[in-house]
């Protein structure tokens, strides 16, 4: 297995922020390139139908070893395109679930065309295929642990392109590492998956989908938590990023309700690590492994703080504000200018406890024309059609699908309180917009972390197109 010595992780940042083009960067200077594994299948399909970066993804796709398979995506997404710049795109088909007699659940497929397994599958290996092209250096990749229905087939693909290290937040993923054993020997498996006021269902998933079925290496896995309670919680692991309430993206709800004066969750000791409990945590979980002591990574803030991590036991940090505003990354490069001139001109980022359909706290940075503006948020008509975020119900024995982010009166009549709509904000149709694949008329939202002060003296030193290479200079002389 691969021993990960790298002071230096790229946090995987989603969607399509930290694409392959960010993360092969990254690797081939020396720190670990991370990917972002979520919507991968919308983000492919969509790339292929714009036309974008196609000869590497053909490229890509010709190197998967089910050609039937990859053909079938030329056909459809490729070669049929889209007409215009306006025209709606041909989607990957919604998450619906099937039930077998002892209800287990597992992806329907869809009856033409490839299905949501098979683009899930094939999407997370060009990403990976695409990130080692160049080096032969490490590249890892990131999920969710909260959006849950695409991880199994999400992984097999990435495992395919023989990715090295696999990281996962917003959740507790303790089922993971076993699902990357039996994938890696072709086996079925299953993952438990919540289904709002019932009990966890089986989700299934059976990596015999390919007609061939490759030998796969088992990657290393981190866990992504907020302190040490993580590592008693995932004790699996074969690491830990610690991210704290200042990292970009979703953060980990606070202990305390109360919310501080501006609205944002009042985050305070107990929240933090307790190194003392993390030694003795880490000391207790080596006894099972063989005495191996657990590396791990501090986030959240730490790209000026490389040594202070070092000294504090840490085997590096994850940083990720810094590299989600380089040139490399996949933010849409004018909203990139944009935010980056507003974060010079002083704005700064929201926690909002309420705005993720996750139910997790998110990041939101005040930008105008983009959906942190409330008049902009009212005025976009609320729809879910991709799907991502979905919670499952039960009705009448059967499990089904919705969002708080969607129509009222749908999420209503789908069984949901429509007092959990409030301010929800489509993630998937916003995030796919930031990096510029979203749906024609959705507007962006743009996610980061709250310190902003390497960015800034990034931009100062080397302007507002500052590269990888100039954040990796900056972050190893600190
Ligand atoms: C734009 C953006 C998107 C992010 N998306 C994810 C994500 O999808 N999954 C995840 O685990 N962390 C995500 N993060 C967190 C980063 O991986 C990283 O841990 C964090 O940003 C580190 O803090 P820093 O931004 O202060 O350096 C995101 C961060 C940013 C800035």
């Amino acid at each position: 297995m691969l021993k990960l010595e790298k002071e230096v992780i790229q946090g995987g940042m989603g969607a399509g922020v930290s694409n392959f083009r960010l993360a092969r960067k990254v690797s081939s200077r020396g720190g670990l390139g991370v990917v972002s594994g979520t919507a991968l299948d919308t983000i492919m399909v969509r790339r292929l139908q714009d036309h974008k970066l196609d000869v590497e993804l053909i490229f890509a796709l010709e190197n998967f070893p089910d050609k039937k398979l990859t053909q079938k995506i030329i056909d459809k997404y490729f070669k049929k395109g889209r007409k215009s710049k306006t025209a709606k795109y041909h989607p990957a088909p919604y998450p619906r679930f099937k039930q077998d007699s002892k209800g287990i659940l597992s992806l329907k497929d869809s009856s033409r065309g490839p299905n949501l397994e098979e683009l899930l599958i094939v999407s997370n290996f060009v990403e990976v295929f695409l990130a080692k092209q160049g080096h032969s250096n490490p590249v890892g990749i990131n999920y969710l642990h909260k959006i849950q229905w695409p991880l199994m087939p999400s992984i097999y693909g990435a495992m395919i392109a023989d990715v090295d290290v696999v990281l996962i937040g917003a959740g507790l993923p303790k089922e993971i590492p076993e699902v990357m054993e039996n994938i890696s020997e072709g086996k079925n498996s299953k993952i438990s998956i919540p289904v709002i006021d019932g009990k966890d269902y089986l989700l299934e998933f059976d990596p015999k989908v390919l007609s061939e079925q490759p030998k796969l290496d088992i990657p290393f896995f981190l866990g992504i938590v907020s302190n040490h309670l993580g590592v008693k919680a995932v004790p699996q692991s074969d690491g830990y990023v610690f991210e704290g309430e200042i990292a970009g993206g979703h953060n980990a709800p606070a202990r305390s309700k109360e919310l501080n004066e501006k609205g944002e969750p009042n985050y305070g000791k107990k929240d933090e690590i307790d190194e003392g409990k993390l030694n003795m945590l880490l000391g207790q979980n080596s006894q099972r492994k063989n005495n191996t002591i657990q590396p791990y990574w501090l986030a959240g803030g730490y790209a000026n703080k490389l040594n202070e991590a070092l000294e504090m036991g840490a085997d590096g940090i994850q940083v990720g504000t810094p590299f989600a505003f380089s040139r490399e990354s996949g933010i849409e490069p004018k909203l990139k200018r944009k935010v980056i001139q507003e974060i010079m001109g002083g704005t700064e980022a929201h926690t909002s406890p309420i705005a993720s359909p996750t139910g997790f706290p998110l990041k939101v940075v005040q930008v105008k024309d983009t959906l942190s503006q409330k008049e902009i948020y009212d005025e976009r008509e609320r729809i879910c059609n991709l799907g991502y975020l979905v919670e499952l119900y039960e009705r009448d024995g059967e499990v089904d699908t919705r969002c708080p982010a969607d129509d009222l009166e749908r999420y209503e009549k789908d069984g949901g309180n429509v007092e959990d709509t409030i301010d929800k904000v489509c993630l998937c149709n916003a995030l796919t917009s930031t990096v510029g694949l979203g749906s024609p008329g959705e507007v962006p939202l743009v996610t980061s972390g709250s310190d902003f002060s390497v960015v800034k003296a990034l931009v100062k030193e080397h302007g507002i197109d500052y590269g990888v290479e100039d954040v990796m200079r900056y972050i190893l002389k600190s």
